[in-house]
């Protein structure tokens, strides 16, 4: 039988529990989520478990990372499911605070990342975005004060800001990054893949496919500027509207021009439908 994970909705009882385990001379690790959770999320835990004594998941859908025409509404919420399978990994805490807990009356502090967050990728079309995210993650670290968090490379953007936003703040922590897990048939798994519809969750596959094509193709020489129209006219024809299709420094985010400026990184975000999808490989 698993044994259910603790839950804290208060940072009074989240701070009695993690200092329990300071006291006993645990290490603590975070991995922030906003729920729904699902096999990718979960592989983050296991990579946690290996390299902490403590696993603290937190569940927060974070409002002020959704623009106001984004699905902060609709996100899907499925706390008794996520608790369930968070048990049956053996974590040991679920940091679950409402949004008052999260941003009380009169809150107005907010963290406001450069570098990575300005590379023009997410930024240009989610521009509140990772204001949003690093704010938050912020909060999440200093308030568990966790060892180290872990985070997915399905979000390649996301990870360079929270590892430069914890560096940069002296929050003393180490952010790993953990390799997309995806579907068998390539679709990085997505707590929004649910809003896929059977026709489209059948094309979705692509975005994957043209990806790895890609990065083979200039891997092996082709010019990237070319390839990647290339690439961006083939998830066209498929019925993606796509906001980018980039190469980009895998460091740095910095745009390139050759495999010299690498090691490269593409990255994606197109949308099928109403649901947004990103993705990204190595080179
Ligand atoms: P969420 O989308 O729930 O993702 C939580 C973590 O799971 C992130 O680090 C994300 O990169 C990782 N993840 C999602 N899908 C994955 C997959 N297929 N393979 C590996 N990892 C995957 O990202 C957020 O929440 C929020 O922005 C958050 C960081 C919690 C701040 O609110």
């Amino acid at each position: 039988m698993p044994r259910n994970p603790a839950i804290a909705r208060t940072l009074k009882s989240l701070r009695e529990i993690t200092l329990r385990y300071r006291n006993r001379g645990e290490t603590i690790a975070v991995i922030p989520t906003m729920g729904a959770l699902h096999r990718g999320h979960l592989a983050l835990v296991r990579l946690a478990r290996r390299r902490a004594q403590r696993v603290v998941v937190s569940i927060f859908v974070n409002p002020t990372q959704f623009a106001p025409t984004e699905d902060f509404g609709s996100y899907p919420r499925t706390f008794e499911s996520d608790v369930g399978a968070l048990a049956a990994e053996k974590v040991d805490l679920v940091w679950a605070p409402g949004p008052k807990v999260m941003y009380p009356e009169g809150f107005s502090a907010r963290i406001d990342p450069g570098g990575p967050a300005l590379a023009g990728l997410e930024d240009t079309f989610r521009p509140h975005f990772f204001g949003g995210v690093a704010t938050v993650v912020a909060k999440l670290f200093i308030q568990t004060g966790a060892d180290i968090a872990v985070f997915g490379e399905k979000d390649y953007q996301q990870l360079k800001v929270v590892t430069a936003m914890a560096r940069d703040l002296d929050i003393p922590i180490r952010v790993l990054g953990l390799p997309t897990v995806r579907e068998p048939d390539g679709l990085a798994l997505s707590s929004r893949n649910a809003y896929l519809s059977a026709a489209e969750r059948a094309v979705a596959p692509l975005l994957h496919r043209v990806l790895t094509d890609c990065a083979a193709r200039i891997s092996g020489g082709a010019p990237i500027g070319r390839t990647l129209a290339a690439g961006r006219r083939q998830i066209e024809r498929a019925g993606f509207v796509p906001d980018y299709l980039e190469a980009r420094n895998a460091e740095t985010l910095a745009p390139v021009t050759s495999l010299r400026d690498g090691p490269l990184r593409l990255l994606v975000a197109a949308r099928l439908g109403r649901t947004r999808l990103i993705d990204n490989v190595a080179v």
